[in-house]
């Protein structure tokens, strides 16, 4: 049976933009429940370890350097089918390839900057909520 619950993050163009808000309300909006917060900026360090299943593709050091160039917002959200669900809400990785009304498709400017992170299954969620959230702050 799915999981009820995904990992987001929101990333720094879209923070940077002042889109934040807006897309924490399609979030809402979209039936996720927020379980956990948190405001903050990755280190390159950090980053680095968050993506570090890609480390052999070739942007991978675009995409370290990204993520850690200004401030996100890191969450636990949950929801029936959270994982496929909310993958659906963000659209495909390539903003040119992501449906209408999806969140990339609003927001994200290229397949980099590309505004959110939705993990891509049960068990990535578990470990990215992890890296992020303490057992007291994901209750
Ligand atoms: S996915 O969602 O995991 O299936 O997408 P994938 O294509 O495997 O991409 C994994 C993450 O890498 C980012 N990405 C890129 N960053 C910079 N440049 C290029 N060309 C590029 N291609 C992919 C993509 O945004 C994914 O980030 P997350 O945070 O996982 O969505």
């Amino acid at each position: 049976m799915a999981g009820n619950r995904t990992f987001t993050m929101i990333k720094p163009d879209a923070v940077a933009d002042g889109n934040m808000g807006a897309i924490l309300k399609m979030i809402e909006d979209a039936g996720f429940k927020i379980i956990s917060m948190k405001y903050t900026r990755l280190s390159a360090d950090l980053a680095g370890k968050f993506y570090e299943v890609h480390k052999e593709r070739p942007f991978y050091g675009e995409l370290v350097e990204y993520m850690s160039s200004g401030s996100i917002v890191a969450a636990i959200l949950e929801k029936d089918n959270a994982v496929a669900d909310f993958r659906t809400l963000i659209g495909a990785t390539n903003p040119a390839e992501a449906a209408e009304g999806t969140i990339r498709k609003l927001y994200a400017k290229s397949i980099g900057e590309n505004a959110v992170h939705g993990s891509d299954s049960d068990e990535n969620a578990q470990i990215e909520g992890n890296f992020f959230f303490s057992q007291f702050e994901r209750f």
